[in-house]
Parts: structure tokens; sequence; C-alpha cells
């Protein structure tokens, strides 16, 4: 029966009601009839057949007053008996999935996210548990991705610093002077922890919608030249072939430079290291994408290399997310830079898109609002 809370204390107020009308009407009815049972044997004798009708309706109306007398309160207590059981059976039954609810809340609030509260009706009640047991839901997976993150960071640390002790420890133990190659090569590390923990920093402020973006209207096309020329060398010496294939001009957003200037080096470096010896690079920027009833424009990056299986894409922009086939190559950084891109790309409005098949190649196009 879909009834809400509200109907239902109606439904069982009037019940109440009913059955304290009919009580009321049935022990009436019995006990006159048993009152005048009563009278016919008591007081029918010789006197009363005697007396004038004036005198006989003056007894019968003593006698039946008297015994009303004691109906009034001994129903009063019927009344309230029923009354009392029907209402402690209903409080029962109608509080019944709050305290269900009230003691998973209790065990949430002990921390023990692992509860389900069973849903059993479709009123009021039914929604609250509902939303309850949503919001757990949530809470679980909250938690997890913190544990995730935790993990994936402490991973992270560990190889560098650990690295960093080795080398020192060693140094210490045989008490030679520390070789420059050596300390370049703390230095390398000491460096590759700043950078992450500023990653990790950057990344944090994005996800919390707290980026300070200096947004100033930039050309497209000149930065991305810029940042090609930059990037080249390192193309080059993995034997790529990386160009910039349109020619539309200028095209101008509106955009914090340093913060774009990070998402284009994040996916160039990406495709330069996910795609093998010879492969081609090429990036296309569009000057005006309609899309929703918005304009953006477009830059895509294309690279024919590695690709990324389907079912790894929608998991790409996650933080510390990496393909595990790429993850066991020896190329290879934390798995941050794309969930930058993608959290810089946001904080302007915009939104990247990406396609990929696996051995030909991955496309990244990021949409900026004009
Ligand atoms: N162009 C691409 N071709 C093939 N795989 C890619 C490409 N770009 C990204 N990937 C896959 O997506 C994963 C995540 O990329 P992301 O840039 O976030 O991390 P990363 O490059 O491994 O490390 P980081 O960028 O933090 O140094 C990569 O590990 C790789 O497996
Ligand atoms: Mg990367």
């Amino acid at each position: 029966m879909k009834l809400t809370v509200r109907q239902k204390i109606f439904t069982y107020m009037g019940l109440l009601v009913v059955i304290i009308g009919i009580s009321h009407a049935v022990t009436n009815q019995l006990y006159m009839n048993f009152v005048f049972d009563q009278f016919r044997k008591e007081e029918i004798g010789a006197g009363y057949l005697n007396a004038t009708p004036s005198e006989q309706i003056e007894v019968l109306k003593t006698y039946v007053t008297n015994k009303m007398k004691w109906i009034g309160p001994g129903k009063g207590a019927f009344i309230l008996v029923i009354g009392l059981f029907f209402s402690l059976w209903i409080s029962g039954v109608l509080t019944l999935p709050l305290r269900k609810l009230m003691a998973a809340i209790e065990r949430v609030a002990l921390g023990d996210l692992d509860v389900n509260v069973p849903v059993q009706s479709k009123d009021e009640y039914g929604k609250v548990i509902e939303t309850f047991n949503d919001m757990t839901l949530r809470l679980r997976a909250a938690e997890d991705a913190r544990r995730r993150l935790l993990a994936d960071v402490a991973h992270e640390l560990r190889t560098p610093l650990s690295i960093i002790q080795l080398k020192l420890e060693n140094a210490h133990q045989t008490g030679q002077n520390v070789p420059p190659e050596m300390l370049l090569r703390l230095h390398d590390e000491v460096i590759r922890l700043s950078l992450l923990v500023e990653d990790l920093h950057v990344l944090s402020l994005a996800e919390a919608g707290r980026l300070s973006l200096d947004r100033k209207p930039l050309d497209l096309t000149k930065k991305l030249e810029q940042i090609m020329d930059d990037v080249k060398v390192e193309a080059e010496e993995n034997g790529l072939d990386i160009r910039l294939s349109s020619k539309v001009g200028a095209v101008i957003v509106t955009a914090d430079s340093r913060r774009i200037t990070q998402v284009f080096i994040n996916l160039l470096t990406n495709s330069i290291r996910y795609t093998p010896k010879g492969g081609n690079i090429s990036v296309v920027i569009e000057k005006e994408v309609t899309y929703r009833n918005e304009i953006f424009a477009c830059v895509s990056i294309m690279d024919n290399g590695i690709g990324i299986p389907t079912e790894e894409l929608p998991h790409l922009f996650d933080r510390f997310y990496r393909v595990e086939k790429a993850r066991s190559r020896h190329t290879g950084g934390a798995g941050l830079g794309l969930s930058i891109a993608h959290q810089f790309v946001r904080a302007h409005d915009g939104f990247i898109r990406v396609e990929s098949q696996l051995n030909k190649g991955t496309t990244f196009t990021v949409y900026l609002p004009i």
C-alpha cells in the first residue's frame, strides 16, 4: 500500500475513533438491555403493578438512573484501555523505520560506513532511508578515494626518498666525500619530489575550485608555436615528427597563460612519451567549434602512438591513474599530468575530450570557451 506517513497517521487515528465509537454504542446497547432485564426480574411485583402509571415511570426512572451511574466510569476505563493499547501499537508501527534508521546513523557516527538500511515502504521514511543509503554509499566512495590517494602519495614519495636516504647513508658509512655525480643524482631526486608535491598542491587547489587564474587575452596559435618549439628537441631526440598542422591565424581566448601552457606541455609530453620512434605528432587548432550552443576554440593533439584501451578511458583523468601497460614501461611519471590538465581546463570553463585506439594512436582535444 502506497500511503504517506501523514495518510497513515490519519488512517490509524480514524480507525481509533471508529473503534471507540463502535465500542461505545455496543456497550451502551448491551448494558441497557441488561438493565431492563434486571428491572423486569427485580422490580416488577405486586407493588409495582398496583402503582399508578406516573409512579411506575418514576420507579423505572430511579432504577435506570441508579444503574447508569456505574456505566460511565466503567466504559470510560474500558475505552481508555483500548485507546492506550491502540496508540502504543500505532506509535510502535509508525516509528519502527525511524528506530532502524537511528541505529544505522549511530553506527555511521561511530565510523562504520558499511551500513545499509533495507527500504520497506514507499512513504517519507522510505525516501529518507533511500537518501541515507545513498549518502553512506557516497561517503564510502569518498573514504576509499581518500585511502587510495594516501597510499598513492606515500608510494610516489617513498621511491625518491629511499634513493636519497640510501645514497646519504652509503656516503656516511664509507666516510668518503660525496662525488659530484652523486650530488647531481640526489639533486634530481629532490627536484622530482618537490615537483610532485607542487603538482599535488595545485591539483588539490583546482579540485577545491580555489585555483587562482590570471586571465588575460591569449593567442592560442602563438602560444602553441612557442610550446612546440620548446618540446621539439625532446620529440626529435625520440625520433618523432612533430608539427602544427593548421593555419588559422590568431585564436584569442581569455586564459591564464601559465596554466594553459602546462596543459599543453602535459599533453604533448604524453604524446612524446607514448609514441614509439618514427611516429608523428600533429597539433590542430580550430577557431570556432559550436558545442551545446556555446562557441569554443579547440586544440587537438594527435599521435599515432601506443593508444589507450577503451576500458581505461573513463579513468584516464583520475589522479595517479596510469594505464597498466604504461606503468611497466620504463617511461613514466606519477600519473598526475592528465588530472592537472583536466582540472586546469575545467577552471577555464572548458573540457578535454579523448579518442584513442590501441596501437593506432590517441587524440586529446582541449575545448576552451571564447
Ligand atoms: N598520448 C597518449 N598515448 C597513450 N597513452 C597515453 C597518452 N597520454 C596518456 N596516456 C596514458 O594515460 C596515463 C595517464 O597519463 P598522465 O599524463 O596523467 O600520467 P603520466 O604521463 O603517466 O605521468 P605524469 O604525467 O604525472 O608524469 C599514462 O600513464 C598513459 O598510460
Ligand atoms: Mg603525463
